[in-house]
């Protein structure tokens, strides 16, 4: 019962829905753990280009269960809007495919408001997305939330409606000068959301618990990126969860020891959208130069993203946080064209090198990166399958970087569609080649 977490292992837009849709052909189940429509994740198939905001990206693939569980924060806006996208497209032919946890919360139309309002009022903007993902955290951890499950107990949920209205509304007319919001108008907005969404909500963790003892593969797909981890991510710049390996469990309600690999997903460069610290940012025709040829543009909100050369230091920590055991890397083909390639191997920090990353987005702010020089490739990679066909610069890069991080990597990517992959190890087997051992 291989059970595999792939997450991202840098600021996120590593490429996770690239990998997990080219994975998925090999696994039963796809589980997002965590976070919401803040999450943009890309699949190119047969030239068309699909951003799937929550629902897992194994939903392409016929036959394959998709779950939404338990640590997710949904808007149900943003849900419908994708099941209607996929089943127009004739991807969601049969319902029963998709499953979302009666336990995730919901991203309710007042934490969209106070996600936008406070950003606008901060004197150091985090960049949200403004999807409402903190203040519906907020709101689970202080028990204020609505759950999807609540949707479908619609007298009970009248009286909760009305009940958090009351505060909400103090807070928005007091604190934001908005106009209050009704709380009529909002059942009825609930009621529809549980009307349609009412044939998909279940009981995830149980659904799991019995599919991974019948032995079946299950693939959890992360969102976002370790270093936006609300603990270990660079604070205050993070979003509100966790988005480590770890959260899979939590998330979508089974035990640790029902995890047998963990492999993070690394992009050859880094990028950043949204503000904080980094460290081995380019602001200038290099950083332009990848995000042009890496076509990097936020998923979700189309924001630029700010790009710089490889952190071993950075990715050699959010693996360690993961306790993966490999690494899957993406873009190499975006590093084609350029003369010289830097990695980052250490900082310097009041005069000091360093090899751990700090754990104060302050302290991260003033880290000078120290670099190694490796010759650039001209070649485009596309259409190349195995380590032999690249050029040998690139192979040499790959190598370094292997050096630097010390787990094996799986797969290779080469461009945005499927087949553009160097395979060179199978999760799937992988695990029970680790299991005989
Ligand atoms: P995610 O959030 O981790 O799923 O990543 P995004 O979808 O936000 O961003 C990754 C972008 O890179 C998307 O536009 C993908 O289509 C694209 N992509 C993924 N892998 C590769 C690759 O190996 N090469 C190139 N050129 N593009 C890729
Ligand atoms: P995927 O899954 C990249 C960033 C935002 C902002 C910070 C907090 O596509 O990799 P939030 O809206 O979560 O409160 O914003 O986190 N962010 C992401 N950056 N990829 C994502 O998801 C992100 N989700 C959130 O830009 O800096
Ligand atoms: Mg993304």
């Amino acid at each position: 019962m291989p059970s595999i977490v792939l997450v991202g292992a840098q600021w996120g837009d590593e490429g996770k829905g690239k990998v997990v849709d080219l994975l998925s052909e090999k696994a039963d189940i796809v589980v997002r753990f965590q976070g919401g429509a803040n999450a943009g994740h890309t699949l190119v198939v047969g030239g068309k280009r699909i951003v799937l905001h929550l629902i897992p990206s194994g939903i392409l693939h016929r036959g394959k269960i998709c779950l939404i569980g338990d640590g997710v924060v949904i808007d149900p806006e943003e849900l419908l809007k994708e099941i209607e996208f996929l089943s127009e497209q004739g991807y969601l032919d049969d319902p029963s495919r998709l499953l979302i946890s009666q336990k995730a919360h919901l991203v309710m139309p007042y934490h969209k408001l106070f996600d936008a309002l406070r950003e606008s009022r901060r004197k150091k903007p985090i960049g949200t997305t403004r999807r409402g993902i903190g203040p519906a955290y907020e709101d689970k951890v202080a028990r204020l939330g609505i759950r999807m499950g609540d949707l479908l107990e619609e007298d009970a949920l009248k009286e909760k409606v009305e009940a958090l209205l009351q505060e909400k509304n103090l807070i928005l007319e007091r604190v934001f000068g908005e106009l209050p919001l009704e709380a009529e108008k909002l059942y009825t907005l609930l009621l529809e959301y549980g009307k349609k969404l009412r044939p998909f909500i279940c009981d995830t963790s149980h659904f799991l618990y019995q599919k991974l003892r019948e032995g079946k593969r299950v693939l959890f797909e992360g969102a976002q990126g370790t270093l936006l981890d609300v603990d270990h991510g660079t604070y205050p710049f993070v979003t509100s969860c966790n988005t480590v390996s770890a959260n899979a469990c939590c998330g979508s309600g089974i035990g640790p020891k029902q995890i047998d690999l963990v492999l993070g997903v690394v992009k050859a460069y880094m990028t950043r959208v949204g503000e904080g610290p980094f460290p081995t940012e380019l602001r200038d025709s290099i950083g332009e130069f990848l995000r042009e040829k890496g076509n990097e543009y936020g998923a979700t909100t189309g924001r630029p993203r700010r790009c710089g050369w490889f952190d071993a230091v950075a990715v050699r920590y959010a693996l360690r946080i993961n306790g993966a055991d490999g690494v899957i890397l993406t873009k190499l083909d975006t590093l084609s064209g350029l003369e010289k390639l830097k990695i980052c191997v250490a900082y310097e920090l009041k005069g000091k090198r360093i090899g751990e990353f700090p754990a104060s987005a302050e302290l991260l702010s003033r880290c000078v990166p120290i670099y190694e020089e490796l010759p650039g490739w001209k070649e485009d990679l596309k259409g190349k399958h195995s380590l032999e066909e690249l050029p040998a610069e690139a192979r040499r890069y790959l190598e370094r970087l292997n050096e630097l991080l010390q787990v094996p990597f799986f797969l290779i990517s080469t461009g945005p569609e499927r087949e553009d992959v160097i395979y060179l190890r199978d999760p799937f087997t992988f695990f029970s080649d680790k299991r005989q051992l």
